[in-house]
């Protein structure tokens, strides 16, 4: 018996040395480990060569991509591919030729798949507003074209897509309801209403909202504030998507997050991020948020690392997601899922935001889509304490 026993302990200290071997394994007792995806991680031989990256070019090594993708990651979300002007370009004419690849891979390799995202002020085609004669339509019309994208779309992917980012970026810094077109023909039912028909579709499916600066209180008060009655009169809603585009050195994110998130589950609700990154370049004109059409002039004082992160900037990247990690796991309960918003820095989204052409280190994987030293560091953060006794725990 006490032979047996040894062993054992034995075999925990060797299994306590090798932990985990990837970021969904290390956290699987803490939430969902997700990442987005763009069309030419899913199908890269086809784009290899081709113009199409949001980033400027696709290198031959994007075929390897979704290898790190499959390791790490349990859970995928579409970059653009499942946005209305990709899936929905006409009246009653869908695309789901790019989501249908991107969703075949990710169950090929046992993952889960978000959708994102139904109703989007932003890439949202452009007939959704107006009739033939380009005149804008009328409430019930809105309704209908509405609730037509969400049944036929949730439809398609019924039991494949289990998530959806049904409404996402409708709230603006301060708190009030951005004065979207859905805002201006539909008020702000158009909200409760996504929600509604989305449940009705498919009442199988989790159902989010998802916007950015969700670490500003007015925001974060202003979204809370107007779910709230709505959750008590029994709106399908899951979570609340806090997207997460940050940068580095702008405010403290770790203590604003966590208020955020226990304000979110004061309401009952767990967060979610759901397009973490952080920019590493330097901020222009104190600018924050995601808005997709801000824009600002290039300059080679604003792109500074063009040839590589210098090693004091890597540890300033690899202590904020220790500390960002750290924060989440006390706040475990209250926490669904964690994405990261692209896989590597080549095909960053950051790379031409605010500014355009810059070279910009903001995700955990490389430009070769190799995990950078921070994966490594924070899938210790869970390893369990040395065993008492062994060699680890001795003081030195
Ligand atoms: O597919 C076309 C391609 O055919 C064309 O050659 C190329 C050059 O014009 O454009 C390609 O479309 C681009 C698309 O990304 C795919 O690369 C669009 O112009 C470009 O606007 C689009 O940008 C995306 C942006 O959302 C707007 O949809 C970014 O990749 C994507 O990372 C970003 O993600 C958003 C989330 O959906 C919502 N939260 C904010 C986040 C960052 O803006």
């Amino acid at each position: 018996m006490r032979m047996k026993f040894n062993l054992l302990a034995l075999m925990a200290v060797l299994v306590g040395t090798v932990h985990a071997q990837s970021l969904q394994e290390a956290y699987r007792d803490y939430w969902r480990m997700g990442v987005s995806v763009n069309q030419w991680e899913v199908k890269a031989e086809e784009a290899v060569g081709s113009n199409l990256s949001y980033s400027g070019g696709v290198s031959a090594d994007q075929t390897s991509h979704y290898q790190a993708i499959a390791q790490h990651f349990g859970w995928v979300v579409p970059e653009n591919c499942m946005k209305c002007e990709v899936i929905h370009p006409q009246e009653g004419l869908y695309d789901f030729t790019l989501g249908d690849q991107l969703v075949e891979k990710a169950l090929a390799n046992g993952q889960h798949v978000v959708g994102h995202c139904l109703i989007w002020h932003s890439q949202c085609a452009p007939w959704f507003f107006v009739d033939d004669e380009g005149k804008q339509v009328s409430a019930e019309v809105l309704k209908k074209r509405m609730k037509d994208h969400i049944f036929t779309i949730l439809g398609h992917y019924k039991g494949k897509v289990e998530g959806w980012d049904v409404v996402n970026e409708a709230f603006n810094d301060d708190g009030t309801l951005r004065r979207s077109k859905f805002y201006e023909i539909l008020g702000e039912d158009f909200i409760p209403l996504a929600f509604q028909y989305a449940h009705e579709a498919d009442p199988t499916v989790e159902l989010y909202y998802n916007d950015y600066s969700m670490n500003k209180a007015q925001k974060v008060e202003g979204v809370v504030n107007f779910f709230r009655p709505l959750i008590a009169k029994g709106l399908p809603i899951t979570a609340i998507g806090l997207q997460g585009h940050l940068i580095y050195g702008d405010t403290d994110y770790v203590k604003e997050y966590e208020q955020t998130i226990q304000a979110i589950a004061s309401i009952g609700l767990p967060s979610q991020f759901t397009e973490l990154d952080i920019s590493m370049l330097p901020n222009p004109y104190g600018f924050s948020g995601a808005n997709v059409s801000d824009r600002f002039k290039y300059s080679e004082m604003m792109d500074p690392y063009r040839n590589g992160l210098p090693a004091d900037k890597q540890e300033q990247f690899d202590q904020f997601w220790i500390d960002f990690f750290k924060m989440l796991m006390a706040n475990k309960e209250h926490v669904l899922r964690v994405n990261f918003w692209c896989l590597n820095d080549a095909n960053s989204w950051r790379n031409d935001f605010p500014i355009k052409g810059r070279s910009d280190y903001a995700t955990l994987f490389d430009r070769q889509s190799q995990p950078k030293p921070t994966v490594q560091k924070l899938i210790q953060l869970t390893a369990p304490a040395p065993v008492a006794g062994s060699k680890k725990s001795r003081k030195k």
